[in-house]
Parts: C-alpha cells; structure tokens; sequence
C-alpha cells in the first residue's frame, strides 16, 4: 500500500463558500482569489470546481494565469500583482487577463508599447497597507494617463484592507472613505476593495468586484471568530494514519530533543506526515490530531516525515488507523493559531509530497 498521507479537496465545500460570500456582497460580483495553487488546494482543481459560479478568477502572476488557460478556463483573470516584464502586456492582451496597475514602472511600460489590441486594467491604490499602489493624490493622473492611451480601458480602483480581521473596523473605514472619494472624483470607474475580511466584516456595499480568498478554502480570516462561527466549511482535510504504535514506560522520551518526557505508563502512536509535508515544524505538544473519532495530543518534535502522538485514552488504536491533522473535526485555524501562524501559511505550504485527492462530498 502506498504511503496514507493526502489532502482530500471537497468540491461541494469549496461552492459552498463561495456562495457564502456572495450572499456577503449581493451588490457586487466576485472574483474568486486562487493564487498560491488555490490556497494549496491545487489551482486547477479549484478553478474547474467554481468555474460555473465565479465570472473571474484573480491569481498573483501571469504564471498563475497561464495554467488556467492551460488547463483549458477561459474566464477573465486578474493578476493581482500586475506583470513583472513589459512583455507580459502582449500576452495580457492576447489571453484576455486583466492586471492591476500599482507602480509608475508598470505606466512607464505599457505607454512605451504601440500595441492596439485593447487592455483592460485596475489601478491599485495604497489607502494605508503600504505595500502595493499610487498614493491616493497620484491617483487621477495615473487614470487620465492610462486613459490617454486609448488602448487601455481602466475598469477600476483597487485596494487592499491591511486590517479588516480585527474586530476595530475604524482603520478599515478610513480606507474605504479614501475610496469613495476616489471614485467620486473619477466617475465611471469601478471599485474592488474587499479580501475575504472584507466580506465577513459587512464592507462590501459600495464595490463593485469583492476579491475573496482565504474564505472559499474554508479558513478563517477573522481573529476573533472561527470559520465554523461563519458558516465556511473545510474545503481541505489532511489525513494520514497511523504506522507504528508502541507502549510508554513512565520518563519514557519522545523525539528529537527530547522535549516530550512520558509521566506514567502509556501509549503513543507514530502518523506518517511530517513538516517534510508542510505539517508545521512548531506545533507544540498538546496540538490535537483526530483518531477514532476523538483527539490525541502531538508529543515531541515534529520531523520531516512522522510526528507523535499520545495514545494513552485509546487502548483500541492500532497500526492503520486514519488520523485526520486538520479538516471537519480539528480546524487548519486552530492548528495554525498553536503552531503561531495562520491558516493561509499551513494551507498554502502543503508541499507536491501530499497528493491532492478530489472528493464531491
Ligand atoms: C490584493 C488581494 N486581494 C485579495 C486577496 C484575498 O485575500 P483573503 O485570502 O484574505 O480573502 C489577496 C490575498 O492575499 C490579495 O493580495
């Protein structure tokens, strides 16, 4: 039999959270964010499985883009990050992609190219992140010099909320309000501000196109409430099994360093997964797997290929047994918030060791 660890991708979930967060923006439509191999879920995969619902779909780079067309979805792409070479116009325009723009080379590039086949572009605009964009002051004239070239049609202004998981929405509203100014001053332009966050906090009325992400994989992307909380159901679970199960006699050690030291007599199993296969290195003993239908607590060190767990309360576990380390019944998010890190890091660092295995619910 071949080695039990793999990642089962359900589809009905992934359409399910996908419609959550629609009904979230009944005034916008949605392009579906599925950079980073769909969050980890595998790019085509996910693509294919919401290409009914979604009338775009928004990835990080041109790359990402041209896998979809590879794989045969026509739809629109936006590439969040706009392209990386002035060339990558040409193949934008010819594949129908749609970039942001975000920095004066990129306007630099695309006013150099005599091309006359017709683009169509986002402007992106740094409201408070920091990160990509114009300043909001810049913004008129980027539009008017986009506009000058006749070929290039700006369908919009984006931003991106650097702190809409928290429960204080001030500094998000500041954003928004740089927006609507904004468009107010550029009228017939559209608007795209909000990550799943976004969605989730009630900010999605005056957009045009919502851009979530985390949320259609079934994570959370809020700090103060779970996905189950939200209604997303688990688009991913990691499984494994059991391969070794052995007694534990009292100051019994576990694992590299010894940090895990056995109190009274026991059992422990060893599960086929490792952070070889992105199961995070700093999980700490006491992170919960699920087997036999209750939890078991991780002891030890995880390596690169096994991590131990506790199976004192089940004497019935034997070799063979599935071991779920995170889906229905131990969430990604808790998991992440144990190993201090957040969902989009376990799932998007999944390595090509774990088979992605479709399942339709
Ligand atoms: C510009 C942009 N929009 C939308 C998203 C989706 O965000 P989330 O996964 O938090 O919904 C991202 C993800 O990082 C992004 O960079």
């Amino acid at each position: 039999m071949s080695r039990p660890t793999r990642a089962l991708i359900d589809l009905p979930s992934l359409r399910h959270n996908y419609q959550q967060a629609r009904n979230l923006a009944p005034n916008a439509l949605s392009m579906a964010v599925v950079k980073a191999d769909g969050y980890g879920h595998g790019l085509v995969t996910v693509a294919r499985a919401l290409a009914d619902l979604a009338p775009r779909f928004a990835v990080a780079c041109r790359e990402e883009a041209d896998t979809l067309r590879a794989a045969g979805l026509n739809q629109p792409v936006v590439l969040l990050e706009g392209v990386h070479a002035a060339a990558d116009y040409g193949v934008c325009r010819a594949q129908g992609y749609i970039p942001f723009v975000h920095h004066q080379s990129q306007l630099d590039w695309l006013a150099a190219i005599a091309d006359q086949r017709p683009l169509r572009v986002w402007v992106k605009v740094n409201t408070g992140m920091n990160r990509l964009g114009f300043a909001p002051d810049e913004v008129a004239a980027v539009v008017a010099r986009l506009t000058a070239l006749g070929n290039v049609t700006v369908e919009g202004l984006a931003t991106h909320f650097a702190q809409a998981d928290a429960p204080d929405l001030v500094p998000t509203q500041r954003q928004v309000a740089v927006m609507n100014r904004l468009v107010a001053e550029c009228p017939g332009l559209g608007l795209s501000l909000s990550n799943s966050a976004g969605h989730l906090a009630g900010l999605t009325l005056v957009e045009q196109w919502t851009r979530p992400g985390i949320m259609l994989y079934g994570s959370t992307p809020l700090l103060h409430r779970t996905a189950e909380q939200l209604g997303l159901q688990p688009a991913m679970t990691l499984e494994s099994a059991l391969i070794s199960v052995r007694a534990l006699a009292p100051g019994d050690e576990v694992g590299y360093g010894a940090t895990w030291r056995a109190t009274h007599a026991g059992r422990m199993g060893v599960v086929a997964i490792g952070y070889g296969d992105g199961y995070p290195r700093h999980a700490p003993s006491g992170t919960p797997v699920w087997v036999r239908g209750t939890r078991a607590p991780l002891i030890g060190r995880v390596s690169m290929d096994m991590l131990a767990v506790d199976l004192s309360h089940l004497p019935q576990a034997e070799v063979g047994d599935r071991v779920e380390l995170w889906g229905a019944n131990v969430s990604v998010d808790e998991v992440a918030g144990l190993a201090g890190t957040i969902g989009y890091e376990l799932l998007t660092g999944l390595t090509p060791r774990v088979p992605r295995v479709i399942t339709r619910g």
